[in-house]
């Protein structure tokens, strides 16, 4: 059958791996999507970098809206980020019939309801495995491993920057400023830190999971949201002192009355799995009534590392697309609307 033709929006951090990726391994990727997977567009800001990267194998253009409505594109991937422009082009997208995938976090916690209900409109698929705890296909084991549980809990390390940082302020000694330029240079931080280091993208992510595990819509403002700016190495060398890690935990939890969503430095026994996840690392645990306890763990953040869960969501697109012949497909999460999340 024909390749999958994919446009890309932003070719950097993200983009970039994923480019890498789906050359390298494109027989294992075509074998496993039962098609091929074909970059046919990239939009990017910086033309002459893009360049550099695609070597001449991709069309370029500056314009992610022609990326967006291309008439060979069959899905669109968004790695660009941001929630105003970005959101523009997913829409366009998905009104022209595209799928989509994206690792962009922030722009499904705050404008998620909005594109999932076009996409239910136009019957295409909005899939975002990238988008929480990267290399972790959390999404996935939620939407299907799981799917005969009735969940109880979520909570995890779910941001690559803040592990990476306490990590660094407790092993190395590091301050905190010096522990966050690391974590920049090594290509973990977002664009504008501050969304890590003051807990909003873990807020983000656990908005996601939640929709997810509870079958509720994203609900990101309803999260009660502390980051680590009021740390200092001393609270980490007391709570070592004590027996325990200090953690950034994404919290979401069912209660009689809703969900609760939560974001917050916690003191977590050194004894635990959970203070085992250290560096930019990540990991989540869930509790299922059926399954039982669950732990995932891997990397929180990075290029190719990302990039393995966009193409995973690329290889889903690819097996369902067309073999609906006609019928609209669901988007790749799960979100039913039974349940709300609880006001702070
Ligand atoms: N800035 C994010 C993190 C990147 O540190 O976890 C991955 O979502």
């Amino acid at each position: 059958s024909r390749p999958l033709r994919v446009g890309m929006i932003g070719i950097g951090t993200v983009g970039s791996g994923t480019f890498r990726v789906l050359a390298r391994n494109q027989a294992e990727i075509a074998a496993r999507a039962g098609r091929g997977i074909e970059l046919v567009i990239v939009a990017a800001r910086n033309l002459e970098r893009a360049a550099r990267i695609v070597e001449g194998r991709v069309e370029l253009t500056s314009d992610p809206i022609r990326v967006a409505t291309h008439p060979d594109v069959d899905v669109v991937v968004e790695v660009a980020g941001g929630t105003g422009a970005a959101r523009d082009w997913v829409l366009a997208a998905i009104a022209h019939g595209k799928h989509v995938v994206t690792a962009n976090k922030a722009l499904l916690a705050v404008h998620g309801s909005e594109i999932f209900a076009a996409a239910r409109q136009h019957g295409v698929a909005v899939a975002y495995e990238a988008a929480v705890a990267v290399s972790i296909p959390i999404v996935k084991a939620l939407r299907e491993g799981l799917t005969a549980n009735r969940i109880e809990w979520v909570a995890g390390i779910i941001n690559g920057t803040t592990n990476f940082i306490l990590s660094k302020m407790r092993d190395e000694g590091l301050d905190f400023g010096g522990a966050l330029a690391q974590a920049q240079a090594l290509g973990y931080a977002e664009a504008d830190p501050a969304f890590d280091v003051e807990g909003i993208d873990a807020a983000h992510k656990i908005a996601l999971l939640a929709a997810n595990a509870f079958g509720m819509p994203v609900c990101f403002a309803d999260a009660q949201v502390e980051g680590i700016t009021g740390l200092q190495s001393l609270d980490v060398d007391c709570a070592e002192q004590l027996g325990f890690r200090v953690k950034l935990l994404g919290i979401a939890r069912r209660r009689a009355d809703g969900v609760e969503l939560r974001v917050q430095p916690a003191l977590v026994p050194a004894a635990h799995l959970m203070a085992q996840v250290n560096g930019s690392m990540n990991g989540i645990m869930v509790k299922a009534d059926a399954a039982g306890l669950t732990m995932y763990y891997g990397a929180g953040a990075g290029s190719e590392q990302t990039a393995s869960a966009v193409i995973a969501d690329l290889v889903d697109v690819a097996r369902l697309d067309g073999t609906h012949a006609g019928q609209r497909v669901p988007h790749l999460g799960f979100h039913a609307h039974a349940m709300n999340a609880l006001p702070v």
